[in-house]
């Protein structure tokens, strides 16, 4: 019998072509079948098709493609603001779906996600390939274990270098009705990692956040870099005829719908933050300090959990002006007991693929039968909501001053959660000790 999951993609811009397209059926072939694929842009639907190596049929309606080609499973690579209503189809339809990350942008749509997912019965699976790098897997292990007793408080910053930051300002994902802004579109994926690092439900949160160097903010400005009268001296300046892939799969398709891959990263009418600091208090008393940076030389970032018994950091770069290290090495350093050697270098050798290698190690986990889950990596979409919610709270507070409890903005979120607020292995220990 053939057991294969039979998908259809729908979205097959970058991400939809390449990690749920092209590498899926290189990779995963014996366990998947490319049964249709969906694009409002006819166009870039067939050159995606061209890449992915596909004879799946081509849809520009998603209602028809689910009644015709009955996918039991969605692949939701849409920008952010459509993804709810896809996925409310896709489950009423009797399939799951994957959904790419943000799983959504407002309160509103967080819950139609969750009641449809409610409603249906069908499994909703968030992209959240950041856990399944192996540094993060390791860090994860350590903090169940207690290997740094109670974890008090966490310093987390993250770093998009001039290429990866500035590409958000470009499109669709500079204005907040589209995106959520990049407290959610980005940052859903570091709120992610901290609630399933600390097992906890983040509570409150304050933050600041402004333009300081895109949109309004910049020297000059034009129609989009291909026509832009300024490309001999902007910084930012793109050039698409130099990438085959971005000219085939975006500029030729722009006739269809107007859709640019190289909008200009100062258009007067940007409107999200590129400068972003948040503080979030967890329900299990931990502290975050957060910061997000969108035109540093570096692609990265510095994450340290401090415990009472003792201190995890890593940093850990995608891209950086110097030469690469084999590995990464997470730091643990331990208060007590004195005397005995206080540092331990955990070395971790990089992975091939996205996302420090999580990409590969997320696909193994959804589509190989029998791989176990024993740190809860794969995740679900209430990590989708809280994470999103996480990022709706930071922007309401940067824009209010005030401080924005997450209860408030969806008490129902959190009224019928079982999950006990986490005590760390050694919290007992911990708390009688020193
Ligand atoms: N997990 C990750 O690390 C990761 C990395 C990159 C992108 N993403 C996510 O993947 C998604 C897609 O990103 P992208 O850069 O490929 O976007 P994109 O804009 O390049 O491509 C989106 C595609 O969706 C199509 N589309 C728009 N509305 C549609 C609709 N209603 N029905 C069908 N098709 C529609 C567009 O024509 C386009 O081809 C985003 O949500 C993004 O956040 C996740």
């Amino acid at each position: 019998m053939d057991n294969k999951r039979r998908f259809a993609l729908v979205g097959t811009g970058n991400r939809g072509t390449t990690m749920w397209g092209r590498d899926l059926l290189a990779g995963w072939r014996g366990y998947v079948d490319l049964v249709a694929i969906a694009d409002t842009n006819s166009l870039r639907a067939e050159r995606a098709r061209t890449m992915i190596a596909s004879n799946a049929p081509i849809y520009g309606d998603v209602d028809t493609m689910l009644a015709e080609a009955q996918p039991d499973l969605v692949i939701v690579c849409t920008p952010d603001d459509t993804h709810d209503d896809i996925v409310v189809r896709a489950l009423e339809s009797g399939a799951d779906v994957i959904t790419e990350k943000p799983m959504t942008t407002t309160v509103e749509k967080i819950r139609r996600i969750l009641d449809a997912e409610t409603r249906t019965g069908r499994r909703v699976d968030v992209s959240f390939n950041y856990r399944f790098a192996p540094t993060a897997g390791r860090i994860k292990e350590l903090l169940d274990a207690g290997e740094i007793g109670r974890v008090t408080s966490v310093d987390f910053h993250w770093y998009l270098d001039t290429e990866h930051g500035a590409d958000y300002f470009r499109r669709w994902h500079a204005y907040t009705e589209r995106s959520g802004s990049l407290f959610v579109h980005k940052a859903t994926h570091h709120f992610d990692l901290l609630n399933w690092y600390l097992d906890s439900d983040p509570e409150a949160v304050t933050a600041f956040a402004d333009l300081q160097m895109y949109g309004r903010k910049g020297p000059f400005r034009g129609p989009r870099c291909k026509l832009c009268p300024h490309k001999g001296s902007c910084d930012f300046y793109l050039d698409l005829e130099a990438d085959p892939f971005l000219e085939a799969l975006y500029e030729q398709p722009s006739e269809i719908d107007g859709y640019f891959r190289d909008g200009c990263v100062f258009r007067e009418d940007i409107d999200i933050p590129d400068t972003m600091v948040a503080n979030i208090r967890y329900r299990n008393n931990v502290h975050v300090s957060y910061s997000l940076n969108t035109f540093q030389p570096i692609e990265g970032h510095h994450i340290a959990f401090n415990g009472t018994k003792g201190r995890i950091e890593l940093r850990q770069y995608e891209d950086q002006p110097w030469e690469t290290a084999a590995e990464d090495v997470i730091l643990l350093v331990r208060n007590f007991p004195k005397g005995v050697p206080a540092v331990e270098r955990i070395a971790i050798p990089h992975s091939p693929g996205g996302h420090y290698g999580g990409d590969d190690r997320m696909r193994n986990m959804i589509f190989k039968p029998g791989v176990s889950d024993p740190l809860g990596q794969r995740a679900g979409a209430r990590a989708g909501a809280l994470s999103v919610l996480c990022g709706i709270a930071a922007l309401q507070s940067s824009r209010s001053g005030k401080l924005v409890r997450l209860a408030d903005l969806m008490p129902d979120l959190f009224e019928n959660e079982v999950r006990p607020v986490r005590q760390f292995a050694a919290q007992a220990s911990a708390s009688a000790g020193p």
